[in-house]
């Protein structure tokens, strides 16, 4: 496989900016950009939509659909079967979907050669939960992002209300919590640091400044050997 291609992990808890992080860092270094929760939210609507109760018990069933499904992305439009889905896959609902999914192993089983695919040359920048300690153990830079849970609330309130979707402020923390202790408490993969992952906490950062801090550890990583 591709081990010698340079990856940054991002992995972090919920809305904590993961994904605006490792897109800027990828568009900084003309990296690929992989936004592995997509995987699960796709596989959580595709399920929803076909029926199929999100219930460990219907894991297979789940497995086989995914595999019956192909999904394409396309600059960052995400196609299901043909469908842009990029927008359905946004709600909240499709993330606590995602997240329900994520925790049945044959799910995360099927998807961990798709997600090794997207490392390639000149290099790849990751999001998700499990980047660094199972899709990409030997990535040379793992950066687990965290915040505060009531700044990751107000962050996402914002997001949503200025998109003109009606929000909770308190509803949005519970969830976001709740989503939290899932998946840090299932069995496979969990929500973890990885051993040897640089912690940044960008409740007091603006993009901008942990983009540069990011950016920072990567350059003091090369040249790769
Ligand atoms: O990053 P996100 O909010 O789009 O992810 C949605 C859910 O998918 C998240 O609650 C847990 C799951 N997920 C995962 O288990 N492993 C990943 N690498 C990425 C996401």
């Amino acid at each position: 496989s591709a081990t010698h291609i340079p990856v940054v992990c991002v992995d972090g808890p919920t809305a904590s900016g993961k994904g605006t992080l490792a897109a800027v860092v990828a568009e900084k270094l003309g990296y690929h950009f992989l936004d592995s929760g997509s995987l699960y939210r796709i596989t959580g609507l595709a399920a929803t939509r076909a029926g199929i109760a999100l219930e460990v018990a219907n894991q297979e069933a789940i497995v086989a659909l995914l595999r019956s499904l192909p999904i394409r992305f396309e600059g960052s439009h995400i196609l299901l079967d043909g469908e842009d889905v990029s927008d359905a896959i946004r709600t909240e609902e499709a993330g606590m979907n995602a997240s329900r999914v994520s925790a049945f192993p044959l799910v995360r089983g099927a998807l961990v050669d798709f997600q090794r695919n997207f490392r390639q040359l000149p290099g790849l920048v990751a999001d998700g939960r499990d980047m660094g300690t199972i899709i990409f153990p030997n990535a040379p830079l793992k950066v687990f992002l965290t915040a505060s849970a009531t700044c990751r609330a107000e962050r996402r309130y914002k997001q949503l209300i200025s998109k003109g979707i009606p929000a909770i402020l308190a509803d949005l923390r519970a969830d976001l919590e709740a989503r939290d202790a899932r998946d840090s408490s299932r069995p496979v993969a969990p929500l973890k640091p990885a051993e040897d992952a640089q912690l940044l906490d960008n409740s007091d950062l603006t993009v901008d400044s942990s983009v540069e801090i990011v950016l920072d550890w990567w350059q003091s990583k090369q040249p790769f050997k």
